[in-house]
């Protein structure tokens, strides 16, 4: 594991960390490589039911490292898979829920990849940025999609056609971001929050999360996939754990569950 990435385990989280600060933790390939193993492996182990993604203080990451860029320029579904589309593979994959934690800029792929994650929280100093048609490049991993649909268009052609710099609050009021904390209790209070998903019944969480980032369906479909999920839950052990939690009036334990 390369010290350009760290990887440390906590009481069900998973903090992943890019640790390239003199670079803006600007991102090499061997850093997407190292964090994309940090999450497929956190995915299959059943210690690990939260990520979170962030950097160093003041400097969330600027990007795809721009030499790396003109040195090996990635080739997105070519057969040899570059570490990049691994790293953002292995992001969209994770069944185990992924928060970033943004204090300082985040350029390019560092805001592309917000999308991609469950929920985001930066600090009052974080700086969002998608300079791709500055570069003269194109949009990537479906943000010219996902903003758009997401962000609405004229947000999406903010950060993508213009490439404006967008602070905290305008992040937070688009919807990039779930909360907006004070640089120094960031790290805290995203800390806090991750330990209280990874308090919860894992395969609940599991099976929340697919279904809020699978395919569109019908409205009348979903409720049916819901339901049938919601009967066999039903007949858990973690509901009944959950249950039994209430009626004892403590909290529940779903440490056994995997
Ligand atoms: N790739 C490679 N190196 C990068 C980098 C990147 N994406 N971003 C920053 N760096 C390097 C700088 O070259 C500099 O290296 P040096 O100290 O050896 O000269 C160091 O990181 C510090 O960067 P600097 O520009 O001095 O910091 P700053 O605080 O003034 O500005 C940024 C920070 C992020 C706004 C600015 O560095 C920037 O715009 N970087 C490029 C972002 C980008 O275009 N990313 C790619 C998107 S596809």
């Amino acid at each position: 594991m390369s010290d350009l990435v760290t990887v440390e385990d906590s009481g069900g989280v998973r903090t992943i960390r890019f640790n390239r600060p003199d670079k803006k933790n600007a991102l090499t390939r061997a850093m997407y490589t190292a964090a994309a193993e940090a999450l497929e492996s956190g995915d299959g182990e059943q210690s690990v039911r939260v990520f979170v993604l962030g950097g160093q203080p003041g400097v969330f990451t600027a990007g795809n490292d721009l030499i790396d860029f003109m040195e090996a320029p990635p080739r997105i579904g070519a057969s040899d898979m570059p570490p990049v589309e691994r790293f953002m593979r292995a992001l969209l994959d994770a069944k185990k829920p992924v928060i970033a934690e943004v204090d300082g800029v985040a350029v390019g792929i560092g805001t592309t990849l917000l999308m991609h994650c469950d929920l985001a929280y930066a600090s009052d100093q974080a700086k969002f940025k998608t300079p791709f048609v500055d570069l003269a490049l194109a949009p990537e991993y479906a943000s010219s999609l996902l903003f758009p649909a997401r962000l609405g268009r004229s947000a999406a052609s903010d950060l993508l056609l213009l490439g404006s710099v967008w602070d905290s609050d305008r992040a937070l009021q688009a919807g990039l971001i779930a909360g907006v904390f004070p640089s120094a209790s960031l790290s805290e209070k995203v800390r806090e929050i991750a330990a209280a998903l990874a308090a919860k019944s894992p395969a609940a969480v599991r099976q929340a999360k697919a279904l809020i980032t699978s395919e569109p369906e019908s409205v009348s479909d979903r409720i049916v996939r819901e339901g049938g999920l919601f009967a066999d839950m039903l007949q858990s052990p973690e509901f009944a754990e959950a249950v039994g939690a209430f009626m004892e009036r403590r909290k529940p334990d779903f440490s056994k569950f995997g």
